[in-house]
């Protein structure tokens, strides 16, 4: 009824019927148990690597503190970003990186971080904690990160409250080889070459913190900005649309509608894992709200479904990318920290929104090709908190390292049938699952088992591949709220799996109560 409610409401709207998408209904499968079918050679679409991406705003102690603890620190760095971030962050293979902001970029002034640190004005970080942002971490010092990370910069101009001008000056400054006032104030600043950055963000959450603009206004201003971003020599633009906020879909509507196809890679979106009326703690929780969290994760997949729908009828080849460029949970900050710093712990619970979340975005490879996980170090849920010297590793990151095999490989399809997981009178499917073939014709399953209580035992049937040798691992904890600390920072962490067996093409896996498990088949 629900559904209908909003169907009707959408089609007040928009004075037209409109046919979503609808997901097959999941099955209630015999309890304890699941089947899967993968059809291994039928893959068509690819996964980009770029679902797999980040996102790192200056917000509380992700840059500062996170990344960055200036050349002189004692945090063994390089030319003052922190060597164990980018090791950890290379292990997971991590394909692009964000910045700056969020609601940070529309209140930037790049020119403002650039040249002598000493020299650099100050500002207030005013979406942050009202801290004073001394502008030491700027567009060198971000970009000296990708290249350290060996990953791909996505930066964000300011429509806000900046101009045309400046952004447009930003790209010449950061992409154009000749010679020019910004080409050249970029060698005076110490760098030769242009570092070609590709992805370009015209502005963030442009309804709200980025302007509180009309869907109108902000589509006439971003074709004005798309027009002085400039190609510069082979660096072509990938530029990125402010999209939506989680069910505005008349937000995609207009965006489609006023822009189109036309200077334009990708639309963005952003949906966090939130009850906003009370957000509750990342680590005190019963069933109950383990539940609601896992139950709003999933929402995504029918939310996503429809701005694609949308997409779809104005861009019917799929030439726009969708982008969620912000996705994830947001909780209380935890006690005793500045409410401005957004800073969370991060449970089993959370790499079970992870797990979920990213086998969803695989299966929608062919609109999806850019996601980003908000806010990678300690802000929101991030696969890195530091205290000090100290860092440890999240259960999300954990996900984030072993779904890595997913990155540009075939995607598998499948289909599934679940038992459920059962909370007093509600229910949700309790396994999600993706798979995909890399470049090498090895076959990989993400398998994500939701049910805090009961193992499942999954049958797996593989179509058109010969399967003799299995590998796996698994991520998984005894209790729902089991999380990584500083004393204790292994307590949740990926161990061999192999509950399982193998036989004619059919692999019979046993997945423990609220685990992530990826198997390998060759
Ligand atoms: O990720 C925190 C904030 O959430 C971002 O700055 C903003 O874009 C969103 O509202």
């Amino acid at each position: 009824m629900f559904a209908g409610l909003i169907m009707v409401a959408m089609n007040q709207t928009y004075g037209q019927q409109r046919n979503f998408r609808q997901r097959a209904p999941r099955e209630s499968y015999t309890p304890g148990k699941a089947l899967i079918i993968i059809n291994a050679d039928l893959g068509e679409e690819t996964i980009s690597r770029h679902i797999y991406g980040h996102f790192s705003e200056h917000l509380g102690r992700c840059i500062y503190g996170g990344y960055w603890v200036g050349e002189d620190s004692d945090i063994p760095n390089t030319r003052g970003i922190r060597n164990d971030i980018v090791e950890a962050l290379k292990d997971t293979k991590i394909p692009n990186l964000r910045w700056p902001g969020g609601c940070f970029a529309d209140e930037y002034h790049w020119m403002d971080g650039i040249g002598p640190r000493d020299q650099r004005p100050k500002m207030i970080n005013t979406h942050w904690g009202g801290v004073t942002e001394d502008n030491s971490f700027g567009t060198h010092e971000f970009l000296d990160l990708c290249e350290q990370l060996e990953t791909e910069p996505i930066i964000v101009g300011n429509v806000g409250s900046g101009t045309v001008e400046e952004m447009s000056k930003w790209v010449e400054y950061v992409n154009f080889d000749g010679v020019s006032p910004m080409a050249d104030l970029r060698r005076q600043n110490g760098r030769e070459e242009p570092w070609g950055v590709r992805f370009w963000g015209i502005g963030n959450e442009t309804w709200g913190c980025g302007g509180n603009m009309t869907p109108e206004y902000y589509a006439q201003l971003y074709r004005n900005y798309a027009t002085y971003t400039r190609n510069y020599g082979e660096y072509r633009l990938n530029r990125i649309i402010s999209g939506a906020n989680t069910t505005d879909y008349h937000w995609t509507e207009v965006m489609m509608r006023d822009i189109g196809t036309r200077n334009v890679w990708g639309l963005s979106l952003h949906h966090y894992t939130t009850n906003w009326n009370n957000k509750g703690s990342a680590t005190q929780f019963g069933e109950d709200l383990y539940f609601d969290v896992l139950r709003r994760c999933l929402e995504i997949e029918d939310v996503l479904d429809r701005h694609i729908t949308i997409m779809d009828q104005y861009d019917p080849n799929k030439r726009v990318a969708l982008v969620v460029d912000e996705w994830g949970t947001w909780y209380d900050v935890e006690p005793g920290t500045n409410p401005g710093f957004l800073y969370q712990q991060n449970t089993i619970r959370d790499a079970l929104v992870a797990g979920l979340s990213l086998n969803y975005f695989n299966e929608r490879a062919d609109r999806i090709r850019m996601a980003n996980i908000a806010q990678t170090v300690n802000v929101l849920q991030a696969l890195i908190l530091t205290d000090e010297a100290k860092m440890i590793l999240t259960p999300t990151y954990h996900v984030f390292e072993m779904y890595k095999v997913h990155h540009d490989a075939t995607l598998l399809p499948l289909n599934i049938k679940t038992a459920d997981y059962r909370y007093e009178n509600q229910s949700l499917p309790a396994v999600s699952a993706s798979a995909s073939k890399d470049a090498e014709g090895v076959v990989h399953i993400s398998l994500v088992n939701i049910d805090p209580e009961n193992a499942i035992e999954t049958e797996i049937n593989i179509r058109g591949y010969q399967t003799s040798l299995v590998a796996g691992r698994v991520l998984t904890a005894p209790e729902m709220n089991a999380h990584n600390t500083f004393d204790d920072p292994d307590r949740v962490k990926p161990v061999v799996f192999n509950d399982f067996q193998v036989g004619n093409n059919v692999v019979t896996a046993n997945l423990p109560p609220k685990s992530v498990v990826v198997l390998e088949l060759k």
